[in-house]
């Protein structure tokens, strides 16, 4: 690989839709989002949270939380004392993780918000903790870094980022070629596309502590980064 290609924006395709598109289109399949695309994501995610290890009595963050999975089990693993605060685009995801977080009996410890995570609504250094999986790759390319650096700033000294992304690292096989096609001419179909991940966390500052690469359709980074 030349050092051009190094940088973290290079190559990486541009997002097709309007965050108005990407709304309409997470509120239009919120109900079946699971059937669609669980059981691919959840050895993935579950990864992700091993990596971020969150433990009782600390607060956590989820970037596009969707139908809540992954806020009960943050929920579940800080405890009453812990705070876990979530922020996705969808009203209709909202309501969705609103009644999972219900279920599971953890409503008195989680928040949720509806919004775009360009601007996260949070104070600095208020949370130990942020998870984001297969949201990252939905920004705008000029937006990951102001995301990442909103991470930055909203997590305390010390505190750990993970996120789970489609990723452009690794070998480009005809997989990617044809999901990036995809992505290119039916963006209603495939709003996401690969990125790279350690090295925009790496570009705003974090210190990475570990990184794999994982395999889903394509390349999968599971990184987990420090905020010095
Ligand atoms: C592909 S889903 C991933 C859901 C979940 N994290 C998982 O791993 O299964 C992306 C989620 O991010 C949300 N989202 C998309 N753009 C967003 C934005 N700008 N700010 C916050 N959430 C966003 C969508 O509404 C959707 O719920």
């Amino acid at each position: 690989m030349s050092s051009q290609s190094k940088q973290p924006w290079d190559g990486i395709l541009p997002v097709l839709q309007s965050k108005q598109e990407q709304q309409a289109y997470y509120d239009k399949i919120a109900r079946v989002y699971d059937l669609l695309a669980d059981r691919s994501e959840q050895p993935m995610r579950e990864k992700g949270l091993k990596l971020l290890a969150p433990q009782p009595g600390e607060r956590h963050l989820e970037i596009g939380y969707a139908t809540g999975h992954t806020l009960v089990e943050l929920a579940e693993a800080v405890g009453p004392e812990g705070r876990v605060f979530g922020i996705d685009l969808s009203p209709k995801m909202a309501q969705l993780a609103a009644q999972s977080i219900e279920r599971a009996g953890v409503a008195d410890r989680v928040q949720l918000v509806v919004g775009d995570a360009a601007h996260l609504p949070y104070p600095d250094s208020f949370v130990d903790g942020i998870f984001t999986s297969f949201t990252l790759e939905l920004f705008h390319t000029d937006e990951i870094p102001q995301v990442l650096s909103e991470c930055r700033r909203v997590l305390k000294g010390g505190g750990r980022l993970v996120v789970v992304s489609l990723s452009r690292e690794g070998k480009r096989d005809w997989m990617v070629k044809a999901f990036e096609w995809t992505h290119r001419h039916f963006p209603n179909l495939l709003d996401c596309r690969p990125i790279y991940v350690r090295r925009a966390m790496e570009s705003v500052g974090f210190q990475i502590v570990q990184a794999q690469l994982d395999h889903m359709w394509v390349p999968v980074e599971i990184v987990l980064g420090k905020k010095d």
